[in-house]
């Protein structure tokens, strides 16, 4: 079944049939000011934290999954029939009702038509405020004259914390407190906080609708919906008016009711500012400068730019349409917004994981990178300074409370083997970005004290793991490797943590070579050759690498082992890391192949764990088929598309790719269920009932890997220090593909064709009609403009 579709141009995805299997997400504002929006209009706002900035109240995990949310009501004065201006919560008949979403790069768009009644209600954060629109255009397409009542609703967060909200109600809902000051509606969740102009945890907001005359407000919940009204039946609307009655105690909301007369063919455009602080601080100010629907457009469009201008840097034409949807819009959309929030904030993620998890930030960089270039460079340092001075990482990194140099290492057992690994993807990918290797040389100090330069960050994050083996001279697994549902502990060693490190020492050993520190070289290149032989002497089980070997010798992955014998990680990550022989590559990724490939993606292992010891193997826990236990888990499906890229194999890379990509389930969105315009942590896979359904969107670590794998490995546009690397490895059916990229500050197109059809190899390669020897256009021979054509062969 089909609910919408990407309208590329305009950079939306368009839903046209608003009883989508789950509701739709998007996200609004920035990392200040955050919101997210579904098509129902569903959804919660935060002022920094989702958890204890929270303001606006959306319970978690109800039926349906995003109530309550930022509602405008309809009603006509006459019949007193009454709608919303997005399909739900009112719900009115599907075969009367007429509904779109658009949603759009922080921005969401609903328009309804009924009886003969069309709005348009558009939602966003302007650049840098901290507040929200919530523009409403109603249409009179009737030929009567009509007379209208429209209400707003949204619900505050009692004491603008998530957990609070639930549960210190004998407390909470007794110090709320509604004021109304120059028909600007004041909210205080918490007056004990004495405001002096710092938003953190201020429990202050304020809304007003400009457009029309205030015909009246509503602010206590029960008041508004009626005891026993609820959001598709409230009182205020059903009788068609409000109380004016402020709330003092109890749950407060944000119920405005203006009234509209509108001729046959008239508009009327109303626009709801809501934003933090008070009315005196913040209110009227911001309602004075930014209330007319003229500065709310002109607010719209900057906006667009804003967003547009960063999807700009990477765009692409390739024979596969929903390839295109994703690479120029969403998945690099996806990235961002995974970027900034990290796991903290979505229809799923409500605030539990507050800060940046360090391994998930330093991944989420790939995909940040080649879109903001040198305007991550803050958030990279920021992570650098998270590391400690043994080389390991605070888990959580807070953003705006961490103090590198002055915060405390974690307990032993909270360490995870592979946080600081990462790095060995994200700073060269950093550096290959914006040329910058002088980046290498920058002092950071650790999280606790003491500092090095970025290069001895990164010795240190290897010797963390070298001083940290087992019996087998592999690294310990600690409290989790990537796999958060493996605990090996400090005996018990973890293969994919083997392999990261010897990834690590790999680039290191490079980045030393090119800095000109040979002895360094040496060093990494001779811990190399003494993990490589490590891994050939127990890593190999035949025909496929095993997974980890626990404390008392146990062996997981392997063929004597009943449950999780293949996994996916360990396959992958020999071949991305170099540690598998050519022989055993090959062996390996057929192994996947034949153990592990779904139409729906790679499983994470097989057969999924059952009786396995919960202590060490905690994916026992999960119903089989999904997350970590045998589920389809997202985040790895790009490493074994790069390990297919890596053999030269693009037909099955791009078999793999499209069987995870989001765009590709458009038109079977009942089997995914969850928005087919961003990816989702992870799909229930062949022994689970829900086969093919995907679950958490939005935020997991496949956006940003999805979009690097398919730009910087599947297309093969890959930034080096000293150029632009072309290496393409696409499938043979396709005649080619164009990218316009931008790189060092320049607007180059690459155009590749494939004339005799095959999946790798370039046989010229030109610059602006010159020709380049071998696969990298040095980055001084790019100018403005510049045209790159490779022709495979
Ligand atoms: C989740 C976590 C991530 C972890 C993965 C596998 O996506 O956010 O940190 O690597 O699960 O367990």
């Amino acid at each position: 079944m089909n609910y919408g579709h990407f309208d590329d141009a305009a950079r939306e995805y368009v839903i046209t049939r608003p009883d989508t299997p789950r509701p739709w997400s998007n996200y609004l504002g920035s990392t200040e000011y955050g919101a997210i929006i579904t098509n129902h209009a569903g959804g919660y706002s935060f002022y920094r934290s989702g958890a204890t900035g929270r303001f606006l109240r959306m319970r978690f995990n109800g039926a349906p999954l995003d109530q309550p949310g930022r509602y405008f009501y309809l009603r006509d004065r006459h019949s007193g029939d009454f709608w919303s201006a997005a399909w739900q919560p009112v719900g009115k008949p599907l075969d009367r009702y007429e509904s779109v979403c658009r949603h759009g790069t922080a921005y969401t768009i609903l328009e309804s038509r009924y009886e003969a009644i069309s709005t348009e209600a558009t939602y966003f954060v302007p650049l840098g405020q901290t507040f929200e629109y919530w523009r409403l255009k109603v249409t009179n397409t009737s030929a009567q004259r009509r007379e209208l009542s429209v209400f707003t609703y949204c619900e505050f967060a009692n004491l603008w914390e998530t957990w609070q909200d639930l549960v210190n109600l004998q407390y909470s809902q007794f110090i709320t407190e509604a004021s109304l000051e120059d028909g600007i509606l004041g909210i205080t969740c918490n007056p004990a906080y004495d405001f002096d102009g710092d938003l953190t945890g201020c429990n202050r907001s304020w809304m007003a609708v400009t457009g029309a005359p205030l015909a009246g407000v509503e602010t206590v919940r029960e008041r508004f919906l009626g005891p026993y009204g609820g959001y598709a039946r409230p009182d205020a609307v059903v009788k068609g008016r409000c109380s004016n009655f402020l709330a003092q105690g109890d749950n407060v909301c944000g119920g405005q009711q203006v009234d509209l007369t509108l001729e046959p063919g008239e508009t009327r455009e109303l626009v709801v500012l809501l934003g933090i602080g008070t009315v005196a601080s913040h209110g009227k100010r911001t309602v004075a400068e930014f209330g007319s629907g003229a500065r709310c457009e002109a607010e719209l469009q900057k906006l667009k730019a804003a967003w547009h201008a960063p999807l700009a840097s990477l765009q692409i034409s390739t024979p596969d349409p929903d390839l295109d949807h994703m690479v120029n819009v969403w998945n690099a959309y996806n990235a961002l917004i995974t970027y900034a929030w990290s796991r903290s904030a979505s229809l799923v993620y409500n605030g539990e994981r507050d800060g940046l998890g360090f391994r998930d930030t330093v991944q989420d960089m790939l995909g940040a990178i080649p879109l903001l270039r040198e305007g991550v460079l803050g958030r990279l340092e920021l992570m650098l300074t998270g590391q400690l001075q043994n080389g390991g990482a605070i888990p959580v990194i807070k953003p705006f409370s961490h103090r590198p140099g002055q915060e405390k290492a974690p307990p032993d057992s909270e360490y995870r083997s592979d946080d600081c690994l990462w790095f060995f993807n994200a700073v060269p990918a950093y550096v290959a970005e914006t040329g910058d290797a002088g980046f290498y040389g920058k002092v950071l100090p650790y999280a606790d004290g003491g500092q090095a330069s970025v290069l001895g960050h990164l010795r240190r994050a290897l010797e963390f793991n070298l001083e940290r083996t087992g019996r087998n001279g592999l690294p310990c697994g600690l409290a989790a490797d990537w796999n958060d549902c493996i605990k090996l502990g400090y005996r018990g060693e973890s293969v994919f943590v083997a392999f990261q490190v010897r990834f690590g020492l790999d680039v290191y050993a490079g980045i030393a070579a090119r800095l000109g520190q040979p002895a360094e070289a040496a060093w990494a290149k001779g811990e190399l050759a003494r993990l490589d032989e490590k891994i050939q002497k127990v890593c190999w089980d035949g025909e496929w690498f095993i997974w980890a070997i626990g404390q008392d010798g146990t062996i997981f992955g392997t063929k004597s082992f009943p449950e999780g014998q293949v996994y996916i990680n360990t396959q992958v990550w020999a071949v991305l890391s170099g540690a598998a022989t050519p022989a055993q590559a090959t062996q390996a990724l057929e192994t996947m192949k034949e153990r592990l490939a779904t139409p729906y993606g790679v499983m994470l292992c097989d057969p999924p764990f059952v009786k396995a010891d919960k202590e060490i193997m905690k994916a026992t826990l999960f119903n089989t088929g999904i997350k970590e236990n045998a589920g389809i888990f997202s985040h790895t499906q790009s490493w074994a598309v790069m390990a297919e890229v890596l053999q030269g194999n693009g037909d099955q890379a791009y078999d793999y790719y499209r069987a995870f990509m989001p765009s590709a389930y458009n038109d079977r969105a009942d089997l995914r269920e969850v928005e087919p315009y961003v990816h989702c942590q992870t799909t229930y896979s062949k022994t689970n009932r829900n086969f093919g359904a995907g679950r958490v969107p939005w935020l997991s670590g496949t956006a940003s890997w999805a979009y690097y794998s398919a730009t910087h490995w599947v297309l093969g546009v890959r930034p080096e220090l000293s150029g632009l690397r072309i290496d393409p490895c696409i499938p043979r059916a396709w005649p080619g593909f164009t990218m316009r990229r931008h790189f060092r500050g320049k607007n180059v197109s690459v155009e590749v064709t494939n004339p005799g059809g095959v999946s790798r190899g370039v046989k010229t390669l030109t610059v602006d009609g010159e020709p380049v020897a071998g696969q990298v256009v040095p980055a001084e021979r790019l100018r403005e403009g510049s045209r790159i054509v490779a022709v495979m062969g």
